[in-house]
């Protein structure tokens, strides 16, 4: 029996996309599996010169790729990215959220900037990117949001407060989005990695170069280890945020996938 919400199904496919943190390692890996896929790519960063190289690379590959520079803490800078997006590519079906910075503090000790940036970029950033584009997937009747969030909004760390927090208000954005797009047929569904090989992960510091502490754990600080016995690549984050923008998942909102070889142990 077929229910009458079949006719609410995304149409996102392989029609245009917006990947914000393009020049990172998730965002670019996303962006490659995107344009693998036949979808024309705009990606945005506020790393002018490495988001060039990014694309130089997609359309060396054969994709349809174009650079929309932007900071995404900057509400008006988004909305021009949008609209330099869709003049370039048309309209939009997907939008990947996918920039985001990391802060180690423990709570006692947090710097108020360090604890601003963290909720500027990671929630507030989202924010901007959900409103610009979701309005338009809304007004043309469906479309593809994944935000890429983190195990710590589930599972609370030590010294990750400030990250932790802003993305767990992330979460709750991209999910209370799906819920008000759901009848315009836009999904929203959130991925949350763990610990994956790009800039980021190297940025925390005192890590064995062969990952083993991050796979081991600590029980100092009551860290669990990575069950599948490694830190992910970034292409196992995008594979999956690849999959909940295309049509295959068309069924799915408002769910959050955790990407982190087992690490949280499936909450
Ligand atoms: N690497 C990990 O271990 C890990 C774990 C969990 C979640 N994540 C999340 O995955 C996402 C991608 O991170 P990554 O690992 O690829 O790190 P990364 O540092 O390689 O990439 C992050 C990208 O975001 C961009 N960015 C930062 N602030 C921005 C801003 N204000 N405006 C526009 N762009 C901005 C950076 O320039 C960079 O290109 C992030 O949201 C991160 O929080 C990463």
């Amino acid at each position: 029996m077929t229910g009458d919400g079949a006719q609410r199904s995304s149409t996102s496919g392989s029609g245009p996309a917006l990947v914000t943190g393009a020049a990172g390692g998730i965002g670019a890996a996303v962006c490659r599996l995107l344009v693998d896929a036949g979808a024309p790519v705009a990606l945005l960063d506020r790393d002018a010169d490495a988001l060039e190289a990014v694309v130089a690379e997609l359309r060396a590959r054969g994709g349809s790729a174009v650079a929309v520079p932007a900071d995404v803490t900057d509400a008006g800078a988004v909305e021009k990215a949008v609209a330099a997006a869709e003049d370039a590519l048309g309209p939009l079906a997907t939008l990947a959220n996918v920039a985001g910075v990391l802060h180690v503090g423990r709570v006692t000790e947090i710097d108020d900037t360090e604890w601003r940036r963290c909720f500027d970029v990671n929630t507030t950033g989202v924010m901007h990117a959900c409103r610009a584009v979701g309005a338009r997937l809304a007004e043309r009747g469906g479309g593809s949001v994944v935000t890429v969030a983190s195990n710590a909004a589930g599972v609370p760390r030590i010294g990750m407060a400030a990250y932790a927090a802003s993305k767990a208000a992330a979460v709750a954005l991209t999910r209370c989005l799906g819920l008000e797009l759901a009848e315009q047929g836009v999904r929203a569904n959130v991925v949350c990695p763990g610990s994956t090989d790009t800039a980021m992960l190297d940025a925390m510091g005192d890590l064995p170069a062969d990952h083993a502490g991050l796979v081991r754990g600590s029980s100092e600080t009551f860290k669990t280890g990575i069950p599948l016995g490694r830190v992910a690549a970034p292409e196992d984050v995008a594979e999956v945020v690849a999959f909940l923008a295309s049509d295959a998942a068309r069924h799915v909102t408002l769910q959050t996938v955790y990407v982190d070889g087992g690490a949280s142990l499936g909450p």
